[in-house]
C-alpha cells in the first residue's frame, strides 16, 4: 500500500461505477426507496475518497502510516455504511450502518490530523 493517491482514485472510480449502476437501477425500477444508501455510497465512496486521493497527491503523501490507516478505514467504511443504510431502511437493523459510520467518522478525524501535520505547500506568485 505505497501509492495512496492511486489506491484512492481507482477505488473511488469503482465505487462511482457501482453507485451509478445502483442509481440507474432505482431510476429504471421506479423504486427510489434506497436513495439515502445510494447517496452516501456515492458521496463517501466516490466524492470523499477522490478528494482524499487528491490531497495525498498534492501533498506528496504516498505511504505515511496514519494516511494508510485513514484510507484503510475510509474504503470499507463507505461501502459498509452504504450497504448498511440500505439494510437499515429495508429491515430496521442498524448495526452495519453504525459500524460503517463509525469507520467513516474515525477516518475523517484522522484526515483532519493529516491536513494539520502535513499541510499543502502551494507556491503562490503575487
Ligand atoms: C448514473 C448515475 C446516477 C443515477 C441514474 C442516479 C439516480 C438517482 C435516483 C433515481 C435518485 C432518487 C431521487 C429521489 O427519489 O429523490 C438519486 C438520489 C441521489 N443521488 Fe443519484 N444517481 C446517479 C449518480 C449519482 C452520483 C454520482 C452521486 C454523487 C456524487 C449521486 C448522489 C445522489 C444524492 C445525494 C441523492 C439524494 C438526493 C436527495 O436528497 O433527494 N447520484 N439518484
Ligand atoms: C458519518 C458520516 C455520516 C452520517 C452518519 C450521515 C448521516 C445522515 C443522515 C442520518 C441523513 C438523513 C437520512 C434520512 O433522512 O433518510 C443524511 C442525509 C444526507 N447526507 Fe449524510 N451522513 C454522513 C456523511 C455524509 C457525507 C460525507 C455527505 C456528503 C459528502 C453526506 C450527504 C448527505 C446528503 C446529501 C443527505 C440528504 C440525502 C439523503 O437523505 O440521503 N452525508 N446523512
Amino acid at each position: 500500500m505505497n501509492n495512496l493517491p492511486r489506491i484512492c482514485w481507482t477505488t473511488s472510480a469503482i465505487i462511482a461505477f457501482a453507485g451509478m449502476l445502483w442509481g440507474l437501477h432505482m431510476a429504471i425500477s421506479g423504486d427510489h426507496s434506497n436513495f439515502p444508501a445510494h447517496a452516501h455510497l456515492n458521496l463517501l465512496g466516490w466524492v470523499s475518497l477522490a478528494l482524499y486521493g487528491t490531497y495525498y497527491y498534492l501533498a506528496g503523501i504516498t505511504r505515511l502510516l496514519i494516511a494508510r490507516i485513514q484510507v484503510i478505514l475510509a474504503i470499507p467504511g463507505s461501502i459498509i455504511m452504504g450497504v448498511g443504510i440500505a439494510i437499515a431502511h429495508q429491515t430496521g437493523a442498524e448495526e452495519l450502518a453504525k459500524l460503517g459510520s463509525l469507520m467513516v467518522i474515525v477516518s475523517a478525524a484522522l484526515f483532519v490530523a493529516i491536513t494539520i501535520m502535513r499541510p499543502l505547500r502551494i507556491n503562490t506568485v503575487n
